[in-house]
């Protein structure tokens, strides 16, 4: 069943439970039914009958004795009724994309606009993966405090960025492990094969990268083809970067090397698939602003 029939499938006494059990997750994996019954004020028969239900479509895990652990379906449907219920969204429609490390659904705002919800799933890919391409998550959190955690960082490194550039998603929300974009109509770089400006683009990327670098002192850090959407608006290709939960500050140690990898690597993509040449140096050196064009 898709994650809006679950939804409808749900009322307030499991949203309840949702939420109590999120509350608890840095603290236990399993919370055992004593703790539960204190935080959630809701009659014992009543708590039972929202434990089943939600046990019965696997937004709940029964652990050993009477201990529970919400899934990420549970903490899916806790987060898309938190968004509701703030006015974020007014409907959840279907699955749209799937990264490494997420699920992403579509869904309309209040407005009617047409928004795209990254719903993070650390810990899908092997965890030694994980651990090196996300490497500010080091400590024993687990994988769901690892997944609200890559949503609150992406969701600030989005909202500051679109304050200086328009080729990022803008951001409506978050809550939980989940963040609200602006959904953007285009092709993955990955899959477009006949740009009418390959330079242009590339250009386009470089100055995202730059006013990244500059005014908001951060570097992406995972710059790939899969990374950037190609939007075609009349004749204009506009290139929108997303996927920023692993951006560094320029103070981090470790941000030279990664805005390098990110610069070399893009420029040997537009050569190897578009023929398009500009050199690494001066790409490095137009990020940083210390010259002006490239
Ligand atoms: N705002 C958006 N608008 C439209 N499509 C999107 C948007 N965000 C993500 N997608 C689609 O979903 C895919 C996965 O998104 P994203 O790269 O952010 O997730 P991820 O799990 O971090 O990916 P990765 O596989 O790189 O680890 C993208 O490649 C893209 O096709
Ligand atoms: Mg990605």
């Amino acid at each position: 069943m898709d994650l809006s029939k679950l939804y409808r499938t749900l009322g307030m006494d499991e949203f309840l439970v949702l939420k109590a059990m999120a509350s608890l997750i840095s603290k236990y994996e399993y919370v055992p039914l004593e703790i539960l019954e204190k935080k959630v004020k809701v009659p014992p028969k009543k708590l039972g009958r929202s434990i089943l239900r939600l046990g019965k479509i696997n937004a709940l895990i029964k652990g050993r004795g009477s201990s529970y652990k919400i899934t990420f379906l549970g903490l899916d449907l806790l987060a898309i009724h938190s968004m509701m219920l703030k006015g974020i969204i007014s409907a959840i429609g279907t699955q749209i994309g799937t990264g490494k490390e997420s699920d992403i659904y579509n869904a309309v705002t209040l407005e009617g606009n047409s928004v795209a919800i990254k719903f993070y799933r650390i810990g899908r890919t092997s965890f030694q993966k994980v651990l090196r391409r996300r490497s500010y998550l080091v400590d024993k959190m687990n994988w769901m405090v690892r997944s609200i955690t890559a949503a609150e960082r992406e969701f600030n490194a989005l909202r500051i960025l679109s304050e200086y550039t328009d080729y990022v998603p803008k951001v409506f929300g978050r809550s939980h492990h989940a963040v609200v974009m602006e959904y953007i109509v285009g092709i993955e770089l990955q899959k477009y094969f006949s740009p009418s400006d390959p330079l242009g683009i590339l250009r386009k990327i470089l100055n995202v990268l730059r006013v990244a670098y500059i005014k908001v002192k951060v570097v992406h850090g995972d710059l790939s083809e899969y990374n950037i959407i190609v939007s075609k608006q009349g004749n204009e290709e506009k290139p929108y970067i997303i996927d920023w939960p692993q951006y560094l500050y320029v103070d981090d140690p470790c941000h030279a090397s990664l805005l390098e990898r990110d610069i070399k690597y893009l420029i040997n993509f537009f050569k190897r698939r578009y023929g398009v040449v500009i050199d690494f140096r001066d790409a490095l050196r137009f990020v940083k602003g210390e010259i002006d064009e490239v």
